[in-house]
């Protein structure tokens, strides 16, 4: 049983929440690839997905797993709502709470945003990542995905370069994977990484061969050109000559190594097209887990708020 109304990070989970995420969504998954993709298991609840910021995966995926498990849902997007008439997001929350809503998945450019908003509402507020801090749920899809592959987490070496410092992605994983006994490796251009990082236990290697050497997964992340103003590294293609990955540095991880990359990809920067589409590759099959993770959580939560609510 999840212990709180929302799922705000994974630096306020416990290692056995997310393993009952993780176990969840074993059975999800087996449900999203069969052939009886209707469930009632959350007939009469709704869903909002409110997104300040674009989204494919984890919109269309939390509706998704909404729908198949028989929840209603309806998306909100910033640029068409009241939002745009000055409506705080504290009043925006509580407008979706009077009409009942159980879930509310929002994405903000704001670090925090989705706290503040679960302070305020009655609804189990779920993180879709926010600003720099944290992306829970993509990090939930990337352990999924790990033990799905390897069959446990704890040991297993896991490089991840990128844009480090502007990653909440990266940060969920540091967070969740220090919580099973897996080693990170991180390695960006010194600009990209944050101080923080090494507190949350992760190694900041002094080489992209140290990080990838060894390596049982390969996470990259994407160059986030919105929120920098430029200058952390000089060109696009100095960044991938430099800090990529391609198939000379993929030789170096260990055999059967995997692949993975939150999306969306800069194709040709941060992994090269022979990597996203090589048989190392588990992006795609991330997406599948992405939704099936989402299941278990609405799943979860559900159980919480008929216990506690
Ligand atoms: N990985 C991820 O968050 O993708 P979207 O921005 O498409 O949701």
């Amino acid at each position: 049983m999840l212990k709180n109304k929302d799922l705000l990070g994974l630096q306020y989970c416990s290692a056995e929440e997310i393993t009952e995420i993780l176990d969840g969504a074993v059975e999800m998954k087996k449900f999203l690839c069969g052939k009886a993709r209707k469930s009632n298991l959350l007939a009469g609840r709704s869903l909002v997905t409110l997104f300040y910021e674009n989204s494919t995966r984890t919109r269309s995926s939390f509706e998704l797993a909404g729908k198949l498990l028989g929840a209603s849902e309806v998306n909100i997007s910033s640029a068409a709502s009241s939002v745009q008439k000055g409506e705080t997001l504290i009043d925006t929350g509580e407008t979706l709470d009077a009409m009942k809503v159980d879930y509310i998945v929002i994405r903000h450019p704001m670090a925090g945003a989705p706290k503040l908003l679960a302070e305020h509402v009655r609804a189990s507020v779920i993180n879709g990542g926010d600003g720099m801090h944290e992306h829970p749920t993509q990090a939930l899809l990337d352990m999924f995905t790990m033990r799905e592959k390897f069959g446990f987490l704890n040991g297993l070496k896991v490089a991840i370069l990128g844009d480090l410092k502007h990653s909440r992605v990266a940060m969920s994983n540091a967070f969740g994977l220090n919580k099973f006994g897996a080693r990170v490796y991180a390695y960006a251009p010194a600009t990209m990484v944050p101080k923080a990082f090494e507190r949350l236990g992760v190694t900041v290697a002094k080489s992209r061969e140290e990080a990838v050497e060894g390596a049982d997964v390969v996470m990259g992340l994407r160059i986030q050109l919105e929120r920098q103003n430029g200058g952390l590294f000089p060109s696009l293609s100095e960044y991938s000559k430099f800090y990529g990955v391609n198939d000379d540095v993929l030789k170096l991880a260990k055999k059967n190594a995997i692949v993975l990359h939150p999306g969306p990809v800069n194709r040709g920067v941060e992994l090269s097209p022979q990597v996203i589409d090589g048989e190392k590759s588990l992006i795609l099959e991330q997406v599948t887990n992405g939704v099936a993770v989402r299941m278990s959580i609405l799943n979860l939560l559900a159980q919480y708020r008929e216990k506690n609510l």
